[in-house]
């Protein structure tokens, strides 16, 4: 969503600033712009749309610039009032002194901004940022100080906040303030950095401080502050991030969603890494904080997670009761927050995030706490918020995930869910000896199997350019795999903006064969060897009596469903329970093909957002 770059230092302060701005556009925005502190003045240029506008914007205006030393950019993914250049941060007090970008929702900014239009504000914008501006400004103008001036103000302020405030007044001064929004501070040699996400420094220095809730920090090119709600002054550990810049660039790849689906087989090598490394030896999960006796008492697991790391969780679902007959209930976060819930301190809840700041997978995990259950959080991200409210964290190390659909993150914590399974499943004494070993051999040869597929894209992309004038789809799947059905049907939404449903196939006949004919396409996920892929069969037999064109994705070597299907996406043969990791990678792909073909913006496509930090 939307993103903060502030910068002081002795660079050129205008390209800092776009370039981290630029490593955060993954996010999703609508629209953009900066603040500069120029001599003795504050500059704002804003523009609509894609950052390119702001570059050029600054670009024509150059001549208006002496030589800026501090400066604040946004981008902004709009939640109150339309994407429009009014609408965009920063925003500034009354009389323009003071300016403000911001993170997050103020939830009371209706009162605030009845109170402070009765003293005389005026009011530009319809967002809820500007509220924050015309609060500061007013506490500065009765305290005089910047600082307590943010302190002030922000203790007013209900809701969530990431913000960077610099004033005319104050040369070289950037003050950053958080709460239940992400916000960091990168510390350089004479510069300092303050942003929302560490993409947006990582080209310039490793070296970062992560704020907590409530704290404020005070940043010049020489020096940074940190103090807490009263002002006091907080000793911060400094973090390495372990991210190099070379994680932002594409590589070669016409787009990163690309370059990240074929980093799968070594995110996959990557999670294994250390965990699993002989079949003969138990899964080294030491991340999971749960002693043995809980473990062997565990009745039930709560998985929480939205969109992709939901269909995630369903695939777990299968998994963990497949393994080790525990009880496994999934649920979108955005549910389980609105419902009075079964979860207690027996319960086992797993938050599973890419990003780990999804605003209702934090919430729902942070009311699982309060009931006092063990939280396991999965994530790529272990510097996130989410993280934090960890009491056993298992981080999925895909590396940067630049491409606002994910893919790599998702097989990452796919494969960490099979480990958790077997760990569980080995501590419970779940699972026959030889089964485990054959389960753990596979696993290892996962990367080469999804390699296999990566090396002949071919049929995928003549599947996707044959496909790709369809206005609507059907993915049907059963067990393990209706998770892929689900994600294969969101990815193909996401990023080509064609109508895509998942069905669990013996569902189709309940309603939606009412929709089939030759203008409506069914991709069938038929796995051999488990019990369903027979009833798959039939299914799609009854979708091509409809008339429905039909692809095939499995690793059946029977040709005669060649007949059957119009095109066989063909994937290496591997054990059904394993099969999500296989037959993700062909639906990730035919989205993308088709996205590509269609011309879409595939890494950002329209309205949606890396990091959904809002509810
Ligand atoms: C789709 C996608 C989203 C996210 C969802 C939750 O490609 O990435 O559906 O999965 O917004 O986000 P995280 O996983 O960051 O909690």
């Amino acid at each position: 969503m939307c993103g903060i770059v502030g910068y002081a230092g002795n660079r050129d302060v205008v390209s800092v600033i776009l370039k981290g701005l630029t490593n955060l556009e993954y996010r999703g925005y609508d629209s953009a712009g900066m603040a500069l502190r120029d001599g003795d003045d504050i500059k704002v240029y804003k523009t609509l749309g894609k950052l390119i506008n702001l570059k050029n914007e600054l670009e024509s205006r150059k001549s208006e610039l002496i030589q800026p030393t501090c400066g604040i950019g946004h981008i902004r993914w709009a939640t109150h009032g339309s994407p429009s250049i009014v609408n965009a941060h920063p925003h500034s007090c009354t009389c323009g002194k003071l300016v403000v970008v911001h993170n997050g929702i103020i939830e009371n900014y209706k009162e605030l901004r009845e109170e402070l239009t009765v003293k005389g504000c005026v009011f530009k914008s319809q967002t809820d940022t500007e509220v924050i501006a015309h609060l500061v400004a007013d506490e500065y103008s009765k305290v005089k100080d910047l600082e307590k001036a943010v302190r002030n103000s922000v203790s007013k302020l209900q809701g969530a906040y990431a913000v960077c405030v610099m004033h005319k007044n104050v040369p070289d001064l950037i003050i950053g303030a958080r709460k239940h929004a992400p916000m960091l501070v990168g510390i350089g040699d004479g510069e300092n950095f303050i942003a929302s996400d560490t993409p947006a420094i990582i080209e310039y220095t490793k070296k970062t401080i992560y704020l907590d809730d409530n704290e404020i920090a005070i940043v010049t090119k020489d020096s940074v502050k940190i103090t807490d709600a009263d002002g006091n002054e907080v000793v911060k550990k400094v973090e390495v991030l372990p991210w190099e810049p070379i994680a932002l660039s594409k590589l070669g790849y016409k787009h990163f969603m690309l370059k990240e689906i074929h980093e799968q087989p070594d995110v996959i090598r990557n999670v294994l890494n250390g965990k699993l490394y002989d079949i003969d030896a138990p899964i080294v999960l030491n991340e999971v904080k749960l002693d043995k006796d809980t473990i062997k008492n565990l009745k039930k697991i709560e998985i929480i997670a939205c969109g992709t790391s939901l269909h995630v969780g369903m695939a777990a679902k299968y998994i963990i009761e497949n393994f080790t007959g525990i009880s496994v209930e999934v649920e979108a976060s955005s549910e389980y927050i609105y419902r009075k819930t079964t979860t207690d301190a027996s319960t086992l809840v797993i938050g599973v995030s890419q990003s780990g700041e999804t605003a209702d997978t934090i919430t729902a995990i942070k009311q699982a706490k309060e009931k006092n259950a063990h939280i396991l959080i999965v994530t790529n991200r272990p510097d996130s918020n989410m993280a934090r409210l960890a009491d056993s964290l298992i981080p999925v190390n895909a590396g940067i995930e630049v491409s606002v659909a994910a893919t790599k993150s998702y097989i990452a914590q796919m494969i960490s869910f099979y480990l958790l399974a077997i760990h569980i499943a080995e501590v419970k004494g779940t699972l026959d000896d030889v089964y485990l070993k054959n389960l753990k051999h596979e696993i290892i040869q996962l990367p080469t199997k999804v390699e296999e597929i990566l090396s002949n894209t071919t049929t995928i992309q003549e599947c996707a350019k044959k496909f790709s004038s369809f206005k609507n789809f059907i993915y049907i799947a059963r067990g393990v795999n209706l998770a892929t059905a689900y994600e294969g049907a969101l990815k193909l939404k996401e990023i080509s903006y064609i109508n895509a449903t998942g069905y669990a196939a013996g569902e189709l006949k309940h309603g939606p064969i009412a929709m089939l004919d030759e203008t409506m396409p069914v991709l069938s996920i038929l796995m051999p060897g488990g019990i369903t892929y027979e009833k798959i069969l039939s299914n799609s037999e009854e979708a091509k009596a409809r008339n429905a064109k039909l692809i095939a994705l499995t690793s059946s070597k029977d040709t005669n469903i060649d007949a059957l299907f119009d095109v066989v996406l063909r994937v290496p043969q591997v054990s059904e329970i394993l099969s999500p990791v296989i037959t993700c990678v062909p639906c990730q792909l035919l989205a993308y093909y088709i996205a590509e073909f269609l011309g879409k913006d595939v890494d950002q496509p329209r309205n949606l957002a890396k990091s959904v930090t809002v509810e």
